[in-house]
């Protein structure tokens, strides 16, 4: 029996007085634990991305201590440990690939060990959702909390934003506009801080996300990772996550109905990433919610983006802390009837209780809901015979002269086909064809790469065009921009209508009308079938076999099947 009266799960491993307990035990003490912590009190899991390979993360020892000091001061017993990290810009062939596998990873370490909840430290983008994923499905107490972003790049005297200056100054070199030395020297400028990228790229997107789901504590998401009041962010999660288990308020009642529809609304207030809609349909999976790709559309049609950073505005993260951040995002949406206010987040009290009040200190950075960066923000789900399971398109980030278009398919058969074609002064193209990219989206890749906000071709750009009409089954990073159709499913590797696409089939694409159609009859789409063939798996074996053979497709959130659901957390049986 703990020392409050209830007894957790750990005390099935330090409590017993005998040969099972004293090797749970014993073992544990040669770190220099007193014999007080095993009396019972909650057992923290700090469940920490750490890793110098993940840059993003790369000051998460320093948090992670921080959420200890907050464990120890309200009676709880600390227990850091290491998962797989999941850097975003060095994993080949895409971090997407391995967010299930280190969602089991999370999964599995949590099951299997003496912990009675768990602070969930994440940053870079595919750690959220993998380890919220990880937690999800063993319905223990949980509270994330995120590294928080860089502070805003700076590159003589301008503001840069990470992921998007890139995007933007590759294509300036590329056009002829910007010299390689001034390129080079951008690197530096442009991440001079611990944290993740400061634009509202997918970290950012996600760590709001984390907010607006109630799992992470009031300015989770804008707090800057240099500021020192990140520190006590963490501080205030180790405490508060011993209360958690104390009360036992697991993730299922925090992750509700109601947490996801508040999470698609700030993400259109926000303009958040594209990923998110591939995240939260996994994460929904895990806790057995009902939400689908139609509910992105549906809920986040009306809401119109207020937040005005980069890529889709002027501003980056470090900005939006100090303009009010996510609170005065949740308060302006409360206003015009847009929240939930009564779901539950992990300090007890409801996402009104916490935002109702929340100041905007910056009309600029948040604007009126009046006037909008975009009126109409969130996330554009497109079908038709092209996407008959649904594509995505972010109007925000997108040029409006497009979103109705008509034109000629230019095909590339996989992002190799588009490397090696694209800058080919013979490529017959001009702005109104329609780039078409295959084979790139969760089998096909595998793990749906960031490569849907393709270039455009170098001719073009010198002739000052901005922006093409572009389709693929891969995703975008949540700092790119540009009239892109993502997420096509099902993906041409899974032998959707993609797959049949050649060039010079008219495409017409309809935002308003949410259509995205192939202008070819359906007679000879039978007959192209009938010639396709799916394209050999990348690797024969190892885990990217068993990625291939389960992954499902974007519209279901690329989990694993097996993966999907609530394991909860009972291990019965003992390791000796
Ligand atoms: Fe890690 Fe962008 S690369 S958050």
């Amino acid at each position: 029996m703990s020392q409050h009266g209830r007894k957790y799960r750990s005390a099935a491993w330090f409590g017993p007085v005998d040969k099972d307990g004293f090797v749970h035990r014993s073992w544990m003490r040669n770190q220099g634990l007193p014999s007080h912590l095993f009396d019972g009190r909650p057992a923290i899991g700090i469940c920490n991305t750490w890793s110098e390979l993940t840059p993003c993360n790369a000051h998460f020892r320093r948090i992670a201590d921080h959420v200890k000091r907050g464990v120890y001061e309200a009676g709880g017993f600390p227990l850091e440990f290491p998962v797989m990290s999941l850097g975003e810009t060095l994993l080949r062939p895409t971090a997407m690939l391995f967010r299930n596998l280190a969602s089991m990873d999370v999964e599995e370490s949590i099951r299997a060990n003496p912990i009675d909840g768990v602070v969930l430290l994440v940053g870079c983008d595919k750690t959220t959702p993998s380890l919220l994923m990880g937690a999800a499905s063993c319905d223990v107490p949980a509270i994330a909390v995120s590294g928080g972003p860089m502070l805003n790049g700076k590159f003589r005297g301008e503001d840069i934003g990470s992921g998007t200056a890139v995007w933007r100054f590759s294509e300036a070199v590329r056009a002829g506009e910007m010299s390689l030395a001034d390129f080079m020297e951008a690197e530096a400028g442009q991440s001079r801080s611990a944290g993740h990228c400061m634009t509202m790229g997918t970290a950012s997107t996600m760590a709001s996300m984390v907010e607006a789901l109630g799992m992470g504590l009031p300015s989770n998401a804008a707090i800057p990772a240099a500021d020192s009041r990140r520190y006590v962010l963490a501080h205030m999660a180790g405490r508060r996550i011993v209360e958690m288990v104390r009360e036992d308020l697991r993730m299922s009642r925090i992750l509700t109905r109601a947490a996801f529809e508040n999470a698609v609304r700030v993400n259109g207030a926000i303009g958040g990433s594209t990923n998110a809609v591939i995240h939260l349909l996994a994460l929904a999976g895990r806790v057995g919610v009902e939400f689908s790709l139609d509910d992105w559309d549906r809920l986040g049609r009306d809401v119109p983006t207020i937040v005005d950073l980069m890529p889709s505005g002027r501003f980056l993260m470090e900005d939006f802390y100090y303009a009010g951040g996510l609170p005065a995002v949740i308060r302006a949406l409360g206003e015009h009837g847009l929240i939930d206010k009564a779901a539950l987040t992990v300090n007890g009290k409801t996402i009104w209780d916490n935002n109702a009040e929340a100041p905007t200190y910056d009309a600029e950075v948040i604007r009126p809901f009046d006037a909008p960066l975009t009126a109409s923000g969130g996330v554009a789900v497109l079908r038709g015979n092209l996407a008959p399971d649904g594509a995505i398109l972010k109007p925000s980030a997108a040029t409006p002269a497009l979103m109705r278009h008509r034109g000629r398919a230019v095909v590339f058969e996989s992002i190799e086909d588009y490397k090696a074609r694209i800058d080919d002064a013979a490529l017959e193209i001009d702005e109104t064809s329609v780039m078409v990219l295959k084979n790139c989206g969760p089998r096909g890749y595998p793990g749906m790469a960031e490569v849907g906000n393709m270039g455009l071709p170098a001719k073009l750009l010198r002739r000052g065009v901005k922006d093409m009409v572009r389709v693929s089954d891969a995703r975008m990073s949540g700092t790119a921009y540009g009239t892109v159709a993502l997420h096509v499913a099902p993906e041409a590797a899974a032998g959707g209508p993609l797959a049949l696409v050649k060039d010079g089939d008219g495409i017409e694409l309809d935002v308003p009308a949410r259509r995205l159609h192939l202008e070819v009859a359906a007679d000879e789409l039978a007959r192209r079938r009938a010639a396709w063939t799916p394209p050999p798996p990348a690797m024969a074996g190892g885990y990217q076999r068993l990625y291939v053979d389960h992954v499902q497709q974007a519209d279901k959130g690329a989990d694993l099947d097996f993966l999907v659901g609530c394991r909860g957390a009972a291990v019965p049986r003992e390791s000796h």
